[in-house]
């Protein structure tokens, strides 16, 4: 594990040129959360290449990602913007959020997911919701910070049927401290 000094772990808005990094943190850390949960050859399949264009496309096109760094280097990221599942009475939904295995559990995910908390709020969202697989112990993390388990669904991802949890913050002032 690499020890950093969560006040210096420095959050600012990602740019297109930070996509590649961005790639490179998703596919590490989405091969390590998801070993043993998803089927081997979905996680084998997933190309760093892939998710670079993906996320240049992303980011050029504007949607909102905060990144955090340790010095020049991007270790951990979250995606956020307007729920999508307009029938769930959530103003704001967290797309994405992903911590480097080597920086976990030094507290930046609360920090980030935080500022982005902060962000839908500056952008008018006073609650928000957060989609997680059943099987992800990640869920715990976001009781921790809080969220009240409000929904289930199943999705097709991927090339199989998963079993997804979604989370709700209803007031983003109270928990966003
Ligand atoms: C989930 C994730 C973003 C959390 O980030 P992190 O930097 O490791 O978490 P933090 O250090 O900020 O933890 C904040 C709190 O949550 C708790 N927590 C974190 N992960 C947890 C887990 N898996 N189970 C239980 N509690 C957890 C911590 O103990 C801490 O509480 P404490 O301060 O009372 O000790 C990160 O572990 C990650 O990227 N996981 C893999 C990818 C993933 O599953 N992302 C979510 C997809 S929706």
């Amino acid at each position: 594990m690499r020890m950093l000094d969560v006040a210096a772990g420095n959050i600012r808005v990602a740019i297109p040129s930070d996509a590649s990094a961005i790639a490179e943190v998703y596919v590490e850390t989405w091969r390590a959360a998801y070993a043993g949960i998803l089927p081997d050859r979905t996680l084998v399949r997933m190309s760093v290449a892939s998710q670079i264009r993906q996320w240049r496309s992303l980011l050029n096109a504007g949607d909102a990602v905060l990144v955090v760094t340790d010095g020049a280097e991007i270790v951990g990221f979250g995606g956020y913007g307007p729920n999508r599942e307009r029938n769930l009475p959530y103003s704001g939904e967290v797309y994405t959020l992903y911590v480097s295995p080597d920086y976990q559990n030094q507290g930046l995910g609360r920090r980030l997911l935080r500022a982005m908390f902060k962000a839908l709020q500056r952008d008018g969202h006073e609650s928000a919701i957060i989609w997680v697989l059943a099987e992800n112990p990640s869920r715990f993390f976001y009781e921790c910070e809080g969220g009240a388990k409000i929904a289930d669904r199943n999705e097709f991802l991927w090339g199989v049927s998963v079993r997804e949890l979604g989370y709700g913050w209803s007031f983003l002032s109270l928990g966003a401290a």
